[in-house]
């Protein structure tokens, strides 16, 4: 007799499924941010998060983050468009207004709608200019999402840089975010300096959502060319507060205690496909155009875009065993080892 398998259908899983099940369901309980907030209309906006497909739409000011299929034939919602009281589907015109529920059937329209046509919603909130959303996580339920300093300060200008996507996994780049033994090798053109390589003790301390790191170098972050405001002798502190899985924030202290907070928020779009969103706040230079600062933080990501998309294996070895590793990766083993302890895959997003 034929044995047939038939496949098993779950609509609260990704169909093409880039992670291993067991690591999906550990990062499905997290928040990433999805969309830039300025990039949200009333009109549906299309992406991913997780192999996940989304749409995401407003009505008044209720924000709706939706599985992009529509329940009737699965067409994608951000194929359609937004009439005012709701995005109607391009194939037989459902349409989804608050709450995702579907409000019309223009095929049956005395008939009542039955629960089966609303839309599968998720947890979603506006924070530091950025669409955040948990595919498991309870709607009314505090959102956990990784604190930003200085975000309401008013002392600080709040900004945040256009987001860039790099053909990787979340977990290289924001490894490559807190490294710092990179900076002479990658980004001479921007920050680094090829005549300042070595690379000072520091230290790296647990916390409730991760760790933090305190490193002091010489190593500046004004554009090269620029003198250091006078100050030959100046130390740099970089502190990094890292939110597993894919977030970071970095405070650089510069001279003159003028600050500079950088969140490195990578979005895993797919295993293969980071979505990366950084917001920053900055105590000085407020008056120069918001143009610069995005130009020249885009500048040092890209720089990484070249590493961080040709590192082999794709994936990051969290069995220690499997890379070479030197004192001043003492951020990244830390990153490894605290990523294996919450469970994820010794070969994690494989
Ligand atoms: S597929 Fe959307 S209305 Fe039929
Ligand atoms: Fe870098």
């Amino acid at each position: 007799m034929n044995s047939t398998t038939i496949p098993v259908f779950n609509p609260d899983l990704p169909i093409h499924m880039t992670f291993e099940e067991h690591d999906w369901h550990l990062l499905a309980q997290y928040w990433y941010p999805v969309a830039l907030a300025r990039d949200i209309s009333e009109q549906p906006l299309g992406t991913r998060l997780l192999d996940m497909p989304l749409v995401i739409y407003k009505m008044q000011d209720e924000l709706i983050v939706a599985k992009d299929a529509c329940p009737h034939r699965g067409v994608p919602l951000s194929l359609g468009k937004n009439d005012g009281q709701g995005v109607v589907c391009p194939y037989h015109g459902l349409r989804f207004g608050t709450q995702g529920k579907c409000n019309r059937i223009p095929a049956h329209p005395q008939h009542k709608i039955s629960d089966r046509f609303h839309l599968r919603t998720y947890a979603a909130v506006e924070r530091y200019g950025l669409i955040w959303c948990s595919l498991t996580a309870d709607k009314d339920a505090e959102p956990n999402i990784p604190v930003m300093p200085y975000w309401n300060d008013a002392d600080y200008q709040q900004l945040v840089c256009p987001q860039v996507d790099i053909k990787c996994f979340a977990g290289r780049q924001l490894e490559g975010f807190i490294d710092v033994a990179h900076f002479a090798w990658v980004h001479p053109d921007t920050f680094g300096d090829p005549n300042d390589v070595e690379v000072p003790n520091y230290t790296t301390t647990e916390t409730k959502y991760g760790f933090s790191a305190d490193y002091i170098s010489s190593v500046g972050r004004y554009p090269i060319g620029l003198d250091q405001c006078g100050q030959e002798d100046f130390k740099w502190l970089r502190h990094f507060e890292i939110s597993l899985p894919f977030t970071a924030t970095l405070t650089i202290h510069f001279p003159n205690d003028a600050k500079q907070v950088i969140m490195n928020a990578a979005s895993p779009m797919t295993a293969r496909q980071t979505r990366l969103f950084a917001p920053i706040c900055r105590n000085y230079d407020k008056d120069l155009p918001v143009e610069e600062a995005y130009d020249f933080n885009l500048k040092i990501f890209e720089e990484d875009r070249l590493i961080v998309e040709n590192q082999k294996p794709e994936f990051l070895p969290l069995d220690l065993s499997l890379e070479a590793h030197f004192p001043a990766d003492r951020s990244s083993s830390m990153y490894r080892k605290l990523l294996r302890k919450k469970s994820f895959s010794p070969l994690f997003a494989a």
